[in-house]
């Protein structure tokens, strides 16, 4: 699908779709630019189905006397223009970009479940914002609204609703620069968190620790980044115990895919990590098998890092070098798998007795980590990991959950959250909850007891970051089955925290 910006006169539009945004007044019409569509709001107003609320549409089509002869006439509520109240003490900016975002995904939504392919979109006037997010936030509505997955299924009849949508342009009066920027920011935002998505719905026998490795060297040879891909035997040199030990069950061999982003040795780095476990069965601690399916997912933080480079390779961002890894490997039961009890030893040195072998992810994010660390010497690190159940049942599917050792850095991912539409909510570390992970034979074990699972994942990867300022987003509950959000479709990857890193780059200091 396409976006692009035209001046060109509405009333010749002659495509499948036209769309005008309209804010909720008090108890009076909603205003519309053109008269003729306007009266037909009326009388929606007046039937008591239309009065502008956010999220509300009213799809008509024109009957010749609006000059409009696109065939359908699509009209989207924003909402009260006076709306003030922020959620949670954010920015009213930051509500403002996400309600342009679900108002585009309106717009996709609704021209996936009628025939429309090609689609004019008449700019709102901002509201708050200045016009360029205007544009941006919408063109990423629409571009997240539109995506499909649908490589797997056969050619339905002529009927299909779930066509692609061929073309959206957007209209304003005017050409200005800024407007194309807003659009190149958007398209770049939405294109690399629907890359995220791919991989995570490709299925745990297609995405592979192979694949991660193969769209690394692509993104590579795309951007002119460095990629390196540590092999099983080069894990074997360096001693990384937790990645190998996670997928000893496993037929597929591991790789840690190696990223580079360098702009200059002056400069700062931030590191990435996410965690890449292409299928999650538990291991010899057998998860359930009910739902297990959805543990093709468990990669969702590799794909965000990797999304957010794509990112970073379209947009190339001065001042700051940016490395992303991804450790990768299955978590599977098999005559050499991990077992409970087992003693592994981390890159570095450290100790830790396997209690629970389903708590993996901690295992291959803590290799990650140590030689990250270690070999880049980075002013900051982030890792973004579908890390614990915990997190679903403690925030739900509509926040990521945010563990720092480092206020600062957690501010500035926490605004970055809020302005991208993926908002996060801080638990705490400390020393208490660090008692929980001790071992009485190895160094520290990979679980603690039942309570605040989310924060002894995250004490445990603690203990690998030394003084490095370091950030841990738990997107257990917000990588999939996010629901009721327009632009996120239902029950299927998000994408999560590639718009949030891209965010943190943009506004990198
Ligand atoms: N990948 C899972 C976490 C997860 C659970 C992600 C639900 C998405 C939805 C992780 O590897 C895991 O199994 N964690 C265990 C840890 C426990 C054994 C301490 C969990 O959360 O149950
Ligand atoms: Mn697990
Ligand atoms: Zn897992």
């Amino acid at each position: 699908m396409n976006v692009k910006h035209t001046t060109k006169d509405i009333e010749k539009y002659k495509g499948d779709m036209i769309v005008y945004f309209v804010h909720q007044q008090n108890k009076k019409v909603p205003a519309c630019d053109n008269k003729f569509v306007q009266d037909t709001i009326k009388l929606a107003f007046k039937a008591g189905d239309f009065s502008g609320k956010e999220g509300e549409i009213l799809l008509f089509y024109p009957s010749g006397k609006e000059k409009l002869p696109a065939k359908r006439v699509l009209v989207v509520g924003l909402g009260k223009a006076e709306k003030s109240s922020t959620n949670n003490g954010g920015a009213i900016a930051d509500v403002w970009r996400e309600n342009y975002r679900k108002a585009g995904g309106k717009v996709s939504e609704t021209a996936l479940k009628t025939k429309a392919l090609k689609i004019l979109v008449v700019v709102p006037e901002p509201f708050i914002l200045e016009k360029q997010e205007t544009v941006e936030c919408l063109t990423e509505g629409v571009m997240l609204g539109a995506y499909q997955f649908k490589k797997y299924k056969k050619a339905k009849d002529e009927d299909d609703p779930q066509r692609a949508i061929e073309e959206i342009q957007l209209f304003t009066e005017k050409s200005e620069k800024i407007i194309l920027q807003g659009l190149d920011k958007g398209r770049i935002a939405a294109l690399s968190a629907c890359a995220a998505r791919d991989m995570a719905n490709e299925p745990g026998n297609v995405w592979t620790p192979a694949r991660f490795a193969e769209h690394g060297r692509k993104l590579a040879k795309t951007y002119n980044l460095n990629c390196k891909v540590l092999s099983k035997a080069d894990m074997q040199r360096l001693k990384m115990g937790g990645i190998l030990g996670v997928n000893s069950g496993s037929a597929q061999p591991p790789k840690m895919v190696i990223l580079e982003y360098k702009t200059s040795a002056s400069n700062p780095t931030l590191l990435l990590i996410g965690k890449g476990l292409t299928f999650d069965s538990g291991g010899i601690s057998l998860k359930p098998p009910k739902g297990m399916e959805e543990m093709k997912f468990d990669m969702c933080g590799g794909a965000a890092v990797l999304g957010a480079m794509q990112a970073v390779g379209e947009e190339k961002p001065k001042g700051v070098n940016i490395i992303a890894i991804v450790p990768a490997t299955e978590n599977l039961p098999g005559p050499s798998a991990l077992k409970p009890g087992d003693i592994i030893t981390i890159y570095g040195g450290k100790t830790v007795e396997v209690l629970n072998t389903d708590a993996e992810g901690r295992l291959i994010l803590a290799d990650a980590l140590a030689y990250g660390i270690k070999q880049f010497k980075p002013k900051a690190v982030v890792d973004l990991a579908t890390l614990t159940g915990a997190v679903v049942i403690g925030l739900g599917h509509h926040r990521t959950g945010l563990l720092s050792n480092n206020d600062k850095l957690a501010q500035q991912i926490m605004a970055a959250g809020d302005r991208s539409g993926e908002p996060l909510w801080r638990l705490p570390l400390g020393p208490e909850y660090s008692e929980q992970i001790k071992s009485s034979i190895a160094d520290i074990k990979n679980i603690g007891n039942r309570s605040a699972g989310t924060i002894t994942a995250a004490a445990f990867l603690q203990e690998f970051v030394g003084e490095t300022a370091w950030a841990h987003l738990d997107i257990a509950g917000t990588a999939y089955n996010f629901t009721e959000k327009s632009y996120v479709p239902n029950k299927a990857p998000s994408g999560i925290g590639v718009r949030t890193l891209l965010e943190l780059i943009r506004s990198w200091e």
